[in-house]
């Protein structure tokens, strides 16, 4: 009989979800209309749970799976998933490491230029032809320039340092922050996070979120200051949005490129008509490159874990 795998997130790989429907009796969770029926019947028999990074799982779920050996997340952040708790017992939590680093970083840069530059604003105006109505140059305000800015990094893991290899190349003088300096990170330490916005035309979170909530608060905006920019690609909870919301709405800075929020898919709508804003759906490793190289992993780690082993990329065990 195939094993029990209960899919929490859906996978939009077609060959990933050929593949787990081959191996497993999968259960898609957000498909079901009556969870307290479907966990009744079938709630002792998950052994493996497949879930994203946003989504991860509630203890109160894990509780009621007794033959659970594995979470198989399909992203890089665990800060939804209760490790401790995993880990007391023995079940294994996995992570996608390495696989979206690139694209994650890459998007972190194209909101970064997008938001200095303006892009989505020109965009909508020259769509809703408002380019022949208002041709003087002046229509559009002047944007600001993204090389050589000075950028600060906010967690210098395996994001942080893809983007600051991007922004290097762009002239960009780098600074960072993290638990603690990093001796093979050629860039500026600096221990404070208010001091790094100080220092930055732009502030860039690459942060796990697991210990982190609302760092980015109404003090490091007003140091980031008016010509700054913050930039969100890792987590919403790491920000204040309210403080966000109204440091945009007093221009006590330049302006934000989100990719993600506090409480998706809920978006603050006062950010909705604000022009130096640029607002993505929780998308930075959304390609078909990244998505399959995580949907391998989350195969492999599913594959290692119910036949016995410790998956390499298990963080709890
Ligand atoms: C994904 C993420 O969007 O890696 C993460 O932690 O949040 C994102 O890459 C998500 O996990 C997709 O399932």
């Amino acid at each position: 009989m195939k094993p029990h795998v209960l899919q929490l997130s859906p996978i939009l790989i077609p060959s990933v979800n050929e593949r787990l429907n081959d191996l497993y009796q999968v259960h898609r969770y957000y498909e079901q209309t009556d969870t307290e029926a479907f966990l009744a019947e079938h709630g002792a028999h998950i052994r493996g749970v497949v879930s994203g990074g946003h989504t991860g799982i509630r203890n109160e779920l894990m509780a009621r799976l007794p033959a659970l050996q594995v979470v198989a997340i399909n992203g890089v952040g665990t800060d939804a998933v209760d490790l401790a708790y995993a880990r007391s017992r023995g079940i294994h939590v996995t992570a996608t490491l390495g696989a979206l680093t690139e694209d994650v970083a890459d998007l972190a840069i194209g909101l970064l230029i997008a938001t200095c530059r303006g892009i989505c604003a020109g965009d909508r105006f020259v769509r809703a032809g408002q380019w022949p109505l208002h041709p003087q140059p002046s229509a559009i305000p002047l944007a600001r320039r993204f090389s050589g800015m000075r950028v600060g990094i906010v967690g210098m893991g395996r994001v942080g340092r893809a983007v600051a290899t991007r922004a290097a190349a762009f002239g960009c003088p780098l600074a960072y922050t993290d638990l603690r300096a990093m001796p093979d990170v050629p860039h500026d330490f600096v221990g404070d996070l208010r001091e790094l916005a100080r220092r930055s035309d732009a502030l860039i979170l690459c942060a796990a979120a697991d210990q982190a909530q609302g760092i980015v608060n109404a003090e490091v905006l007003e140091a980031l200051g008016p010509g700054g920019f913050l930039i969100n690609i890792a987590r919403g909870k790491l920000v204040n949005e309210g403080d966000l919301v109204a440091a945009l709405q007093a221009g006590r800075i330049a302006g934000a490129g989100l990719d993600v929020f506090v409480d998706e898919p809920h978006v603050p709508p006062e950010l909705f008509a604000m022009p130096n804003t640029t607002l993505q759906a929780h998308r930075a490793s959304a390609t078909w490159e990244t998505r399959t190289a995580m949907g391998e992993m989350v195969l492999a780690s599913l594959a290692q874990a119910l036949a016995g082993h410790r998956p390499d990329n298990s963080l709890s065990t």
